[in-house]
């Protein structure tokens, strides 16, 4: 798959590149990303977020679109989008914004971008996403950005704290308009 950027008003969606590493170390070191995007029981240093960098650069596996969530005025990150396990016109999304971004609805922007770009250019029919019920932000963003709910999970996720929870699956269809 072929990289793209996003524009989406004051921001601007990217491929992800080498220099993002320090602002990535210091999101996923974030409590709240920690728990719920949990990368692993490792402490987050300098070489492992270059390989998370380098890893969602890489779009060549053709089963992912991760981009970084920056501002199109200074250019700085505040966030990261992807979609994943992209198979046979399916795929996930998932989402974190830094602290310092939160409270403007970055993440719902972002969502919305990229889901646009995945039924319009990709050409997906259904992309799903799953957050823990005990991550109210997480439920507003996948309602404001159309993607209703479809269910509860029972205990489908082990989050950053070792314990399984509870998650929501929401989805949104091409056809849902
Ligand atoms: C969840 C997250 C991505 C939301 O990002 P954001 O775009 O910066 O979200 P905002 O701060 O603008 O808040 C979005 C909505 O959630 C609401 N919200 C924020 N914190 C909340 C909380 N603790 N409880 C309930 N609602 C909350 C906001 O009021 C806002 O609601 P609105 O749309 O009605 O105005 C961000 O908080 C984050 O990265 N959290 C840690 C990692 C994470 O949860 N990742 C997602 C895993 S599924």
């Amino acid at each position: 798959m072929e990289h793209v950027e996003l524009a989406a008003g004051e921001l601007l969606l990217r491929p992800w590149r080498d220099e993002d590493a320090p602002a990535v170390r210091d999101a996923l070191r974030d409590p709240a990303i920690a728990q719920w995007n949990p990368q692993g029981d490792g402490l987050i240093d300098d070489e492992v977020a270059l390989l998370w960098v380098r890893r969602r650069a890489d779009w060549s596996a053709g089963d992912h679109a991760s981009l970084a969530v920056t501002s199109a005025v200074d250019g700085g990150l505040l966030g990261s989008v992807s979609l994943h396990h992209i198979r046979h016109g399916d795929a996930s999304i998932g989402y974190w914004t830094t602290p310092a971004a939160r409270g403007r609805h970055v993440a719902l922007r972002a969502v919305v971008r990229l889901t646009d770009w995945a039924f319009a250019d990709l050409g997906l029919h259904r992309v799903e996403l799953c957050h823990a019920v005990a991550n109210p932000a997480s439920c507003r963003v996948a309602e404001r950005a159309g993607y209703p709910a479809e269910g509860t999970l029972r205990e489908s996720y082990r989050y950053g704290d070792g314990r399984r929870y509870d998650e929501h699956l929401h989805a949104r269809l091409a056809t849902d308009g």
